[in-house]
């Protein structure tokens, strides 16, 4: 008896995912392998990869095209909440993992599977938001992380590979470890393993280095609605569409980089270069609207659920109940988040330099120091006593 019977597998077309195809026949008696690799705007070719599946030993290679699902159902939420882990990193990667198990798991119910499977090994975070979320949709799934087990290095896995008609790879493979999306590329390992070596030019593959930037600023105006983009420059256009012109756009004016040291779930420090375009560029936009559509308490309690959102998404906790009631909140404030915002791009930096909307709660005649103002100074006087009075009683009582 195996471990499992039939197995949903998430692949990518890379060696390791392709070696868990036989090691999952023949090590853990599998009798069925099928492979599910998903479209999330990575830039691959997925006919080859499907081929590749298939010659690798999966009874069925399905492909699914999950880009605007991706965009719509989940890096949009996310920008609704501002969500920055650790107030940096825009968690490109992250939110493809509860979306890829939502896949897996639909396959799994479909084709009868007892099990899925990813190739995730066992330091990082993406195992536990593949476990995490495939057991918060489908409990009664087992779930194989044959990469997690095999303590196999990069050669023999190779070797394993070839002993069952996995050619190795044919390019020389990257000096790091690089995830990509639509909505960017995260890089680790190699040089950049050293938290004090500059990333080489090289590992950029999205955004400009700021010598090569164009030395005239470009503005481009980001109407939201409800806090979802949905126009560039005055003109509608769909979800994939805008992050992919936004990417272009931004990245052009070597907007979107960050060289950071993280914290890992699993208690491990890593350094990681993120390439976000057109996320960054969305959430300073977003940000900047809510300041103009949303009360203070409103703007300033948000900010606590933001953290908490991110941290939610980034440790694998997407479909959780915490997670549900706080998009309640999120969703419940973004019903006038609605206007445009106009953003200056120039040598990598994305200032927001103008906003309005219908919904604004700016008042000029408040703000303004001009002759038409319409603020009660005097008013002004017993608020501040007021206000100021449990302070003035405390100083009052400390020196008597
Ligand atoms: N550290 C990021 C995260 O946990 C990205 C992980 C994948 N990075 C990579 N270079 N393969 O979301």
């Amino acid at each position: 008896m195996g471990r499992a019977t039939k197995v949903v597998l998430a692949y990518s077309g890379g060696v390791d995912t392709s070696v868990c195809i036989p090691y999952l026949k023949q090590e853990w008696g599998v009798e069925e392998v099928i492979t599910l690799a998903a479209d999330l705007g990575q830039g691959d070719e997925l006919e080859p990869i499907r081929e590749k599946a298939l010659k690798s030993g999966a009874s069925e290679s399905l492909v699914a095209d999950a880009k605007e699902s991706f965009v719509k159902d989940y890096a949009f939420c996310a920008l609704q909440a501002n969500a920055l882990y650790e107030n940096r990193y825009p968690l490109s990667t992250a939110l493809a993992r509860p979306l890829i198990a939502k896949l897996l798991v639909e396959a799994a119910e479909k084709y009868g599977a007892d099990a899925v499977a990813h190739g995730c090994t066992g330091k990082g975070n993406d195992q536990v938001r593949f476990d995490v979320a495939i057991a918060a949709l489908n409990p009664n799934l087992k779930v194989l992380a044959p990469a997690r087990e095999w303590g196999m290095s990069r050669e023999e896995t190779i070797a394993y590979g070839e002993r069952f008609g996995i050619p190795s790879p044919v390019k020389k493979s990257s000096p790091y470890s690089i995830d990509r999306n639509l909505l960017g590329r995260s890089i680790e390992a190699g040089v950049l393993e050293d938290p004090w070596t500059e990333p080489l030019e090289e590992v950029y593959a999205m955004t400009k280095a700021i010598a090569d930037t164009p030395d005239e600023p470009e503005y481009v105006e980001i109407g939201f609605e409800k806090g979802i983009p949905i126009a560039l420059n005055g003109e509608n256009i769909a979800p994939v569409a805008l992050i992919d012109r936004l990417n272009q756009l931004a990245g052009n004016h070597g907007v979107g980089r960050i060289d950071m040291l993280e914290n890992r779930l699993v208690g491990i420090k890593s350094r990681e270069i993120y390439e976000t375009p057109a996320l960054l560029v969305l959430i300073a936009a977003h940000r900047d609207l809510e300041s103009l559509t949303l009360t203070a308490d409103v703007t300033h309690y948000k900010r606590g659920i933001e953290e908490t959102y991110s941290q939610m998404i980034y440790n694998g906790l997407w479909y959780s109940p915490l997670k549900a009631a706080l998009d309640a909140f999120v969703q419940k404030t973004q019903e006038r988040v609605s206007g445009t915002v106009r953003v200056k791009l120039f040598k990598g930096n994305a200032a927001i330099v103008g906003r309005k909307s219908d919904n604004s709660l700016y008042s000029t005649s408040l703000a303004t120091y001009g002759a038409d103002d319409l603020f009660d100074h005097k008013a002004a006087e017993g608020f501040i006593y007021v206000w100021g009075l449990p302070t003035r009683i405390w100083s009052q009582q400390i020196r008597s």
